[in-house]
Formats: C-alpha cells, sequence, structure tokens
C-alpha cells in the first residue's frame, strides 16, 4: 500500500548493485555497515538534549502568544479530570486516524463499578486510498456509512446513541465538543478540512446520511483516549503516550499554566503534539540521511520531522531505505534489489517488528524477503536484523527522550521533589514491536531518575478512554440542559417585561387614587426640590440601609460639606424592642456630637428613615410595616418622629428639633436634585427596593391642593403583594420569601434588592445540587445556611475581569467545594438572577416615567433619576440592563441616571434645610 506519497517509487524490475554494475565497492563492506548503523546511534547526550529542548518548547507553548513560534502546540483537550470510575453508559466510538487506513467503530459499555468490564463491539474498517486523499466531505460521509453498517449489523437497543469522536491529528479544541483540525499529519490529505470544526462536518454527514440519529458528544485525541481509558492502580495515570502510526503523548497540566484558559484553576489534559517539534539545534544531529530522503518523499515534507524517525507509519519506511542503500552498495543481497523493495510503503511495521522478534527466528525473516522478490542470504538476514533493530532503538530511545521531557513538566507543574505517575500506553508500535516498550522505559529511567513511573497498557486501544470523556461530556450537556429548564423562568421577554410595567402604571393610579392596590403612593410632604438658597448646620441621621449613619451637614454658599459616622446595629437591635432600638439612636447621636463638639448644640435634624410612612407633614410619618431586616417591637402604627423624640427625652442629655422625616428614595432624589433641577425621580436599589417622585398634587388624593407637586413615595418593594406578579415568581421566589421574617410581603423587592438576590441563588443551587447537577450531587452542609450567600458574591463573581478561577476562589472562601464545571454553573445561575432583577427594576422605573410624561401630556420627557443602593452601585452590570430595560420600554422618555455620592442624609438636610428656610419666611 501507497501510505506516503500519491506516487511510489518504482524503479526498474531489478536494479543491480555495485559489484554488478561494475562499480567500486567499499574495501570494507562492514566499514560501510558501521557507517550506516552508526548514523542511527543516539549518544546519552543527544537525547538529553532532546529532552531539554522539547521541556523548553512545551513550557514556551503554554504562555500566550510565544514568539518565536515554539516548536510544540500544547493543546487543550477540555478534559479536566482523569475518571472517577463511576462514568456509564452505552457509547459508540468512532475512532479516525491512530491507525493509518483504518477506521474502527466500538460499542462500549461502561458499568460504572470499578473492575467490572464489558468487552466492547467492534468493527474495523479500510479506509480506501482515495478518501484519504480526497474531498473532505467524502471522508466524512464515509465514516458516517461505516457506522450505519455497523449499527446493521450490531443493533443496539439504546435509542439515543451517543458517540465520542476520537480523532488524532492536531486540532485547536475550544470544548469538548467543538475542534478545529490545524493541519492533517500521517498518510491523511482531505480538502476542505484544516481549519474546520470536524465534529460538525461528522454530524452534517451523519445527518446527510440519516439513517441513525447519533449525537457526536465528545472529541478526543487518541492520546487522551488512551489515558483516560487507564484502569485505575495505586498511581495516578496522568499521561496518555501512543506510539501508532504516528506518536505523540498528552498529559494533566495545571490549568493555571495554560495561558490560553484564562487562568483558570484545576488541571486540563495538554495534548503535546510532540509528532511536530522541529529544533533544529536538537533534531539536526540526530537526523540520518534516511530520514532526509523519506521526509522528502511523504505527503508533508518538512512536517512532523519528530514523528518521521518514531511513528510506525515510518519505521517499516526507514528500514526499507537502509536496505536499499545497503544493496545499491553490494552490502546486501548480493547487490539486487527487487521492484517490492524499491517501492515506497512495501516494508510495514508489523515485519520490521516480526524481523526483530528472536522468537520468530531466521525462517521467518526468509519469508517476509523472499516476499519482497529477494533471495538473502544468511549473512544478509543478521544484517537486515540489525538495520530493524538500529531504526527501532532509536526511535524508542527519542521516544523515552521525549516522554521524559513530557515527566519533567509534569514534576515541574506540581512541584514535587519526586513523582510517581502511571503512563497509559497504546498503539501498535507497543502491540507488536518486542523491545520498544523496554528500551524506552530504560531510556525514561536514565532520562527521569526522579520519577517513578509504571507503565499501563490501555484498554481496548483507547476505546473504553474515548467512551469515559464521552460519558463526561454527555453529563455536562445533560446538566447543562437542567440547568436552562432551572433558569428559563428568570428570562423574562419584551412581553413580560412590558407586562409588568402596565400592571405597575394601574397600580401607581389605583394607590394615588386612594383604591386598593399594592402600591401605597405615600405623599411625602415634599413639595419641591431645592433652590439653592437654603444655609445652616444640619444633623441627618440615615436609617435603613447597609449602614446606620449620623451626619452633620453644612449647607453654606460654596456648596454642602458633610461629616459622618457609621454606626452599627446589631441584629438583636434591629429585631428587638422599639424602645432599645430608639435609644441606641440616640446614644449614636449623642457619641457623634461629642466626637464632633456639638455636644449643647440644638441643630435641626433630618431622619431618613427607610421604611414605609404614612405622613401626615414633614415631620409625622406613621410606621406602616417593617421591612428588610428589622422587626422592633412596638414601632408600626407609631409615629417614628414620636419614638426618636420620645428616646431624647428619656436620654435628656441631648437637645435636639426633629424637622423632618424622609424616606432614603427622596433623600435621594433630593440630593441628587440639589446638582439637576430635571432629577424628579430618586430610586434605591440596596438591601431594599424603592422609588419616588414628584406627581401632580392634584392627583394625589387626601391632601389638600390642587396646584404644583408633591413627592410620593411608591414603596414599590410591596408591587405584586396582592398577587398579581404571581406568574412571573418562581419556585425560588417562593422559598425565599417562605423563610423570611415577612412571608407574603415586599415580593417585588424580594426579586430585585441585595437582602434578597444571594438568598434566591443558594436556593437554585440547592436545587441544581438535588438534581445532581452541581457538586457531584452531594448536599453541602453550608449551602443550608440563610444568607451564607451575599448578593456582593453576585457582584464580585460577575465582574467581566474576573477569571474563572477566581470565581471558583470566592466560591470556596465560603466552603463549596466545586470543579470548573460548576463554577461556570453557578456564574450563570448568578447572571440569571441579577439580570431578572435589573430588568424588573427597569420596567419600573418605566412606568414611572412614562406616568410623568403621560401627566405633563408630553410627546417627549427628559428626566434624571437619583439612584443609590449598594447593588445598583457595585453590581457590574445592573445599572447598564436598567438603563437599556428602560429605553426598550419608555422610548419616548430621555433618562439620565445620576449616582448618590453622598447618601441620602445630605437629602434629609436639605429637606429641613428647605422647611426652615419656609418656617422662617412664615415667622417673617
Ligand atoms: C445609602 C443611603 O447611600 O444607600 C441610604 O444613604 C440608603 O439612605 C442606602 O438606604 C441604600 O443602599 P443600601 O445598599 O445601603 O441598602
Ligand atoms: C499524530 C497526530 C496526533 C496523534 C498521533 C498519534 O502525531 O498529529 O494527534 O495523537 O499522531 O496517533
Ligand atoms: C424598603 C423600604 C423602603 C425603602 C427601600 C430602600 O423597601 O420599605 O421604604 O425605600 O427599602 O431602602
Amino acid at each position: 500500500m501507497d501510505f506516503l506519497g500519491p506516487v511510489g517509487l518504482l524503479h526498474e524490475e531489478k536494479t543491480l548493485g555495485c559489484s554488478q554494475k561494475g562499480l567500486p565497492c567499499p574495501s570494507n563492506s562492514s566499514e560501510l555497515v558501521q557507517k550506516c548503523l552508526q548514523q542511527f546511534k543516539v549518544t546519552g547526550a543527544q537525547l538529553q538534549q532532546i529532552q531539554a529542548s522539547l521541556l523548553a518548547s512545551m513550557e514556551q507553548a503554554l504562555k500566550e502568544r510565544a514568539s518565536p513560534v515554539p516548536a510544540v502546540q500544547m493543546l487543550p483537550t477540555y478534559v479536566r479530570s482523569t475518571p472517577h470510575g463511576t462514568e456509564q453508559g452505552d457509547f459508540i466510538v468512532l475512532e479516525l486516524g491512530a491507525k493509518g487506513a483504518s477506521l474502527r467503530v466500538l460499542w462500549v459499555t461502561l458499568t460504572g463499578t470499578e473492575g467490572h468490564r464489558v468487552v466492547p463491539r467492534s468493527q474495523e474498517f479500510v479506509i480506501p486510498q482515495e478518501v484519504m486523499l480526497g474531498p473532505g466531505q467524502q471522508l466524512f460521509d464515509f465514516a458516517a456509512h461505516c457506522l450505519a453498517e455497523f449499527l446493521d449489523t450490531h443493533p443496539v437497543s439504546s435509542q439515543s446513541l451517543q458517540l465520542g469522536f476520537s480523532f488524532s491529528f492536531p486540532c485547536h479544541q475550544t470544548g469538548l465538543d467543538r475542534s478545529t483540525l490545524i493541519s492533517w499529519t500521517k498518510g491523511f490529505r482531505c480538502s476542505g478540512v484544516e481549519g474546520q470544526d470536524v465534529v460538525q462536518l461528522l454530524r452534517d454527514a451523519i445527518q446527510r446520511l440519516g439513517a441513525y440519529n447519533i449525537d457526536v458528544v465528545a472529541v478526543v485525541n487518541d492520546t487522551v483516549g488512551t489515558m483516560m481509558g487507564c484502569e485505575p492502580g495505586v498511581r495516578p495515570c496522568e499521561v496518555g503516550l501512543v506510539v501508532d502510526t504516528g506518536t505523540n503523548a498528552c498529559y494533566m497540566e495545571e490549568a493555571q499554566h495554560v495561558a490560553v484558559l484564562d487562568n483558570d484553576r484545576g488541571r486540563m489534559c495538554v495534548s503535546v503534539e510532540w509528532g511536530s517539534f522541529s529544533d533544529n539545534g536538537a533534531l539536526g544531529p540526530v537526523l540520518t540521511t534516511f530520514d532526509h530522503a523519506l521526509d522528502h518523499e511523504s505527503l508533508n515534507p518538512g512536517d512532523q520531522r519528530f514523528e518521521k524517525m518514531i511513528g510506525g507509519l515510518y519505521l517499516g519506511e526507514l528500514v526499507r531505505l537502509v536496505l536499499v542503500h545497503l544493496a545499491h552498495h553490494g552490502v546486501l543481497f548480493g547487490g539486487y534489489t527487487s521492484p517490492a523493495l524499491l517501492s515506497q510503503g512495501s516494508i510495514l511495521l508489523e515485519h520490521v517488528a516480526e524481523m526483530e522478534d528472536p522468537s520468530a527466528g531466521v525462517a521467518r525473516v526468509h519469508a517476509i524477503l523472499q516476499d519482497l522478490g529477494l533471495s538473502p542470504e544468511a549473512s544478509d538476514i543478521e544484517l537486515v536484523q540489525h538495520v530493524c533493530e538500529a531504526v527501532c532503538t532509536r526511535a524508542a530511545q527519542l521516544c523515552g527522550a521525549a516522554l521524559a521531557a513530557v515527566l519533567s513538566r509534569l514534576q515541574r507543574s506540581r512541584e514535587h521533589q519526586t513523582l510517581q505517575v502511571a503512563v497509559a500506553t497504546g498503539g501498535q508500535v507497543f502491540e507488536q514491536h518486542p523491545r520498544f516498550s523496554s528500551i524506552l522505559q530504560d531510556t525514561v529511567m536514565l532520562l527521569a531518575p526522579q520519577c517513578d513511573v509504571s507503565f499501563v497498557p490501555s484498554v481496548d486501544g483507547g476505546g473504553q478512554g474515548v467512551a469515559m470523556v464521552t460519558a463526561v461530556a454527555a453529563r455536562l450537556a445533560a446538566h447543562q440542559l437542567l440547568l436552562e429548564e432551572t433558569l428559563a423562568p428568570f428570562r423574562l421577554n419584551r412581553k413580560q417585561l412590558a407586562a409588568v410595567q402596565a400592571q405597575m402604571q394601574e397600580a401607581m393610579a389605583r394607590g394615588l387614587r386612594g383604591e386598593a392596590s399594592s402600591l401605597r403612593m405615600l405623599p411625602t410632604y415634599v413639595r419641591a426640590t431645592p433652590n439653592g438658597s437654603e444655609r445652616g448646620d444640619f444633623l441627618a441621621l440615615d436609617l435603613g440601609g447597609t449602614n446606620f449613619r449620623v451626619l452633620l451637614v453644612r449647607v453654606a454658599t460654596g456648596g454642602v460639606q458633610i461629616t459622618s459616622q457609621v454606626y452599627s446595629i446589631p441584629e438583636c437591635v434591629a429585631q428587638g424592642s422599639g424602645q432599645q432600638l430608639f435609644d441606641h439612636i440616640v446614644d449614636c447621636i449623642v457619641d457623634f456630637q461629642d466626637k464632633q463638639g456639638l455636644s449643647g448644640q440644638s441643630l435641626p435634624l433630618g431622619f431618613t428613615f427607610s421604611f414605609p410612612c404614612r405622613q401626615i407633614g414633614l415631620d409625622q410619618g406613621i410606621l406602616l410595616n417593617w421591612t428588610k431586616g428589622f422587626n422592633a417591637s412596638d414601632c408600626e402604627g407609631q409615629d417614628v418622629v414620636y419614638l426618636l423624640r420620645e428616646a431624647i427625652r428619656r436620654r435628656q442629655a441631648v437637645e435636639l428639633k426633629v424637622v423632618a422625616i424622609v424616606n432614603d428614595t427622596v433623600g435621594t432624589m433630593m440630593s441628587c436634585g440639589y446638582e439637576d433641577p430635571h432629577c424628579e425621580i430618586g430610586l434605591i436599589v440596596g438591601t431594599g427596593t424603592n422609588a419616588c417622585y414628584m406627581e401632580e398634587l392634584r392627583n394625589v388624593a387626601g391632601v389638600a391642593g390642587d396646584s404644583g407637586h408633591m413627592c410620593i413615595n411608591m414603596e414599590w418593594g410591596a408591587f405584586g403583594d396582592d398577587g398579581s406578579l404571581g406568574m412571573l415568581s418562581t419556585r425560588f421566589d417562593a422559598s425565599v420569601d417562605q423563610m423570611s421574617i415577612n412571608p407574603g410581603k415586599q415580593r417585588f423587592e424580594k426579586m430585585i434588592s441585595g437582602m434578597y438576590l444571594g438568598e434566591i441563588v443558594r436556593h437554585i443551587l440547592l436545587h441544581l445540587t438535588s438534581l445532581g447537577v452541581l457538586f457531584r450531587g452531594q448536599q453541602i452542609q453550608c449551602l443550608q445556611t440563610r444568607d451564607i450567600f451575599k448578593t456582593k458574591f453576585l457582584s464580585e463573581i460577575e465582574s467581566d475581569s474576573l477569571a474563572l478561577r477566581q470565581v471558583r476562589a470566592i466560591l470556596e472562601d465560603l466552603g463549596l467545594p466545586l470543579t470548573s464545571d460548576d463554577a461556570q454553573m453557578v456564574l450563570e445561575v448568578c447572571q440569571a438572577v441579577s439580570q431578572r432583577a435589573a430588568q424588573l427594576c427597569g420596567a419600573g422605573v418605566a412606568a414611572v416615567v412614562e406616568r410623568i410624561r403621560e401627566n405633563r401630556g408630553l410627546e417627549e420627557l427628559t428626566v434624571s433619576v437619583g439612584v443609590d443602593g449598594t447593588l445598583y452601585k457595585l453590581h457590574p452590570h445592573f445599572s447598564s440592563l436598567v438603563a437599556a430595560t428602560v429605553r426598550e420600554l419608555a422610548p419616548r422618555c430621555a433618562v439620565t441616571f445620576l449616582q448618590s455620592e453622598d447618601g441620602s442624609g445630605k437629602g434629609a438636610a436639605l429637606v429641613t434645610a428647605v422647611a426652615c428656610r419656609l418656617a422662617q419666611k412664615i415667622r417673617v
């Protein structure tokens, strides 16, 4: 068979050697033999140099954009772990490229039980020469036909057929089922395949044939199949070595060293593709004239120079070239050759292996040579055996040096002094050649003495390993499907969002009219944004967000100057008695006054109180109900200003004039309004969520007056508490609600704000774990703990600048032991949850701006929204998603979002300042 090139070298029937031709024969033929065989001798120093040079090339190739172009490719395979031994199921394996012109189809059953193996059924097909060198489509159609023929003759019960594709050529993989052929090697050269995804080409061919419904789940290099098929032993099997028609190895590299992998954690199997190793400095001295001749006549001259000294496709050819040379010089076969001997590819690996095998005996060598049309003498037979030995010994030594380089790399990446590892071996050179394995092992011992290596022959020529990878890939694909199903209810379309907006607008209108509505639409008695003439020193309190703050706000001609201090409110206080809470607040004020040297001064005070209050004036607010994490007793139904004044009275030491109580949305709007007169909306997306806006006074039932405006605290967190958001609420929202301190309340807030998003994520993760999709199905204790998954993690995890490995680190700090696949899923969960939150928030803002536009009868509205809250400010995508949703749902409103920099305390002080200015005016 002619597999080295399209045209064989057929010379004249019988070529004469030098003696017959009357040419001078070498004076000493044994000298010529010596010289010839000597070329194949490789010294220890040369092997060491090859090892060092390959190691350097490997390390260079692991780095991104290495320059100059490294001599090996180091291709990630997306196989991240060696088998657990628990993989199970039935799989079809299609092997193309490892065994030259032979294509193999296998049916592999994985039992999931160690040591219990079902022998696979398999069938081999010969790929015709014209298919190996023809158009790519023809090759893949041929493969699809072989699959169908196999399945026709080996009927299988399973309906869904999952296939692992062993494709043994250098490929750029970007996933377990995405792989672009870089270049053909060995005897293949089909047109139109290089640069294409071979999985897709196979899928297309299977579909064209239409006979079977087969899902191509994974694509694997033969080295990976070899490694993955290794029976679990004492040592980890982390290297796969193939010497078949070609040669190559793969090993488990630390993923952080593989630059193209975005610094991931864990390990990834990397295919070295050492067949293409071509460092002139190291290889030059060992290349013989025969290697050059072989390369010159091959399909891919100049490429795969290392492989051409080792691979089974080339060993017979090297032997042939040497025999021809010796015959031509009259040293062999009495100077005679034969047409067969002169034909490229006439000596195969199996011939070489047999001729070298001492047990085969002289008679066998004789028979093989006779088949080649030669009539060997006894001395010829001995010499031919020497040639075979020389060629194969060199191959095994070179392969040993390359393996030593891989082992050194493995040891270095593990940062261990010594390495204990198993190497899975596969390929016909190992199977057929009597001494290859032992020479290779001796070489490795010599070159990598620090590595304690055991060699394990692969099972089913790698078929089992391919099935293992396929099982993993199939599991991942099934998990992805379950993940998608779980997250589907979080993915809202435009229609759903527009419905939320419309419902919100209706609820606003009802609430304003004083009708039953989940939106309370509370008047705030703030009628105007500041006009800039306010002056004075004010105290402000800011209670209800992440931090409790006491502030001194100086409003002067040059602007506003703020001094503030954060105090903690322990949970036991937030959820203790009302008296305790307000006493604590006053203690903090006293402490602040002391520190600021304000003791004894009675400054006007504005109180940002971020809970729903029914106000009957600027300085009176009845707490309707606690929200977020607060639940102090005896406060609901009470005037909060009164409760504060009572606590001041109890404390006696202070004198304070509480002038105004404002919601944080209002404080934020006022604070931003000081800078931008268009700011007529306040939005909070922090621990809780809410909005306020300037409404026409005539629309506000229960407040006297028909002209002018009043700021309305919507308390939109409660939107949907009448059940109107039911169709959007998922089972996870229901769980979060049930486990909260206010079940059935603040349903909109619980889908959006920081206090709850982490909890939603936690519930989804619990569900995915119970489906076996995450954490290998093992329930993780810490995930049972409420509030363990803080919303700030969402913001961190979703940051674009974060590599997956950092995501893993964050989650591992939480005590979640995850794989990279787990980390990717957690990331997708976070994205789905925060995206829905931002879109719902956007639908709410769209309702508000549309209402303002309609109120004013405007075609177009230009308006600004003052925004505060840690989720809005810290999350990497939240704000842009809100803005995008508003643009989509309220296209006639030009909305600008202003982030409040000074907190709503400044706004509360400004409200107080306005009130003081107006009071002064009245007195005057
Ligand atoms: C702060 C405001 O900046 O943001 C508070 O000053 C407000 O009044 C808070 O409640 C909201 O955000 P978070 O994330 O702290 O709840
Ligand atoms: C060639 C291929 C490589 C394969 C090896 C052994 O070198 O390029 O992918 O692993 O042969 O079959
Ligand atoms: C909660 C409160 C509301 C506040 C919001 C943001 O929804 O009920 O008053 O504005 O949280 O802090």
